[in-house]
């Protein structure tokens, strides 16, 4: 069952809401993108090559992802002019079949949702897929790669939480999805924002090891509210996998950055971009245990005047997860 934590005012309606959540629980499957771009500059027509190449993309592409172990990859085919280039990433904690099968129903919604356009930008929670006539592939430090105009396909809803889905452009001028989790935390939300800030470091530090092949972390950490309620945190963080450790750090430290602008005080949140991205809720989202446990970060007591606790900083008092 998620953990959520609301104030004590609002349990009714919560209650109610948690009555109703397995009817409400809505699996996000391939089929449903909640991001896309269509690039509407140059298409192609009806049995051209450039089609023909999107066909053996659309068939090769999802079977060499699903035998991957970094389930991640890119594609380069046919000849000037009509050369495809495509990437495809799954999340780390996905398998195989479902990979394959995000990717190859990306496929087929890219020519319903994309038809005719030489490139296309598709965002689901399982996979990403982009392919364009362009060499986006050699933006492999994550910046430089302008030209994806997203638009947000719809709010999500899943696991009985909302999220309210807007474009971003960073300053390296990538646009990426923003998917705002709409339930704030009762805690006070800077020591909330801070112990999120920390868990969420910790996994893309981890992401970004050299010796992961997979560029991708994930982690839990415990939190203690002054109402006595004791959460977990749960993150992810990722990058394609044929970055380099530093690039995939400074790709994530720019999402998480402009992440802190849009979810303080908020329960989950979650950036996607073509080359990383990263997510945080205070449910389990993830498949499989987490890579990283963090231990509850100790907090200040809080002044019953403002309410307000204060984080520690770096000479943090950790507390063993029970
Ligand atoms: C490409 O097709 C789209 C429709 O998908 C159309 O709006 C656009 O104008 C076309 N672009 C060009 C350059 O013809
Ligand atoms: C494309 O090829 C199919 C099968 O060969 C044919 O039926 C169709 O008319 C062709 N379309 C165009 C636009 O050439
Ligand atoms: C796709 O292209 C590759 C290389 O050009 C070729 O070897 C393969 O047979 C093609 N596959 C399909 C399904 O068209
Ligand atoms: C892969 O994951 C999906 C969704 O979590 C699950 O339904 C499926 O059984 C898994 N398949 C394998 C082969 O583990
Ligand atoms: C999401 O919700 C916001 C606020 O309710 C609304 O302004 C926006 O149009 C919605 N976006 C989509 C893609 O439905
Ligand atoms: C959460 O906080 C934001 C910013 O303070 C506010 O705009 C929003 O209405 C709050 N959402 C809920 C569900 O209370
Ligand atoms: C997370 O890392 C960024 C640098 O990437 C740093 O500015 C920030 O203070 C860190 N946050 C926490 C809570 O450690």
């Amino acid at each position: 069952m998620a953990t959520h934590h609301r104030r004590h005012h609002h349990r009714p309606s919560y209650l109610a809401v948690s009555l109703l959540l397995p009817f409400l629980l809505v699996t996000l499957t391939a089929g449903d993108p909640f991001g896309q771009s269509c690039d509407t500059n140059f298409n192609y027509t009806a049995n051209s090559s450039y089609q023909a190449n999107m066909k053996n993309l659309s068939t090769t592409l999802p079977k060499t992802i699903s035998s991957s172990q970094k389930l991640f990859a890119t594609s380069m085919i046919g000849a000037v002019p009509d050369v495809v280039y495509a990437l495809a990433l799954c999340r780390g904690d996905t398998n195989a079949s479902t990979c394959e099968s995000c990717v190859a129903t990306a496929f087929q919604d890219a020519q319903e949702l994309c038809a005719f356009n030489r490139g296309a930008t598709l965002f689901y929670d399982p996979c990403l897929l982009r392919y364009s006539y362009r060499n986006f592939l050699a933006f492999i430090n994550g910046g430089g790669d302008e030209f994806i105009i997203l638009k947000p396909m719809r709010n999500v809803s899943t696991s009985g939480n909302k999220y309210q889905a807007t474009v971003a452009v960073l300053d390296n001028s990538n646009e990426v999805l923003i998917l705002l989790n709409t339930q704030n935390v009762s805690a006070p939300s800077k020591v909330f924002d801070a112990a999120v800030g920390v868990l969420v470091n910790a996994t893309a530090d981890y992401a970004a090891k050299a010796d992961n092949p997979r560029k991708f972390g994930s982690g839990v950490a415990g939190f203690q509210t002054f109402d006595g309620q004791n959460p977990r945190i749960y993150g992810l963080a990722q990058c394609t996998p044929d970055m380099a450790p530093a690039d995939c750090r400074t790709c994530l430290a720019d999402v998480i950055q402009a992440g802190s602008k849009y979810f303080s005080g908020s329960q989950g949140g979650r950036i996607i971009g073509v080359r990383c991205n990263y997510r945080y809720e205070l449910y389990n989202f993830l498949a499989g245990s987490p890579l990283l446990q963090l231990p509850e970060p100790d907090v200040r007591a809080p002044a019953p005047a403002t309410g307000g606790g204060e984080f520690l900083g770096h000479s943090l008092q950790f507390k063993n997860l029970t």
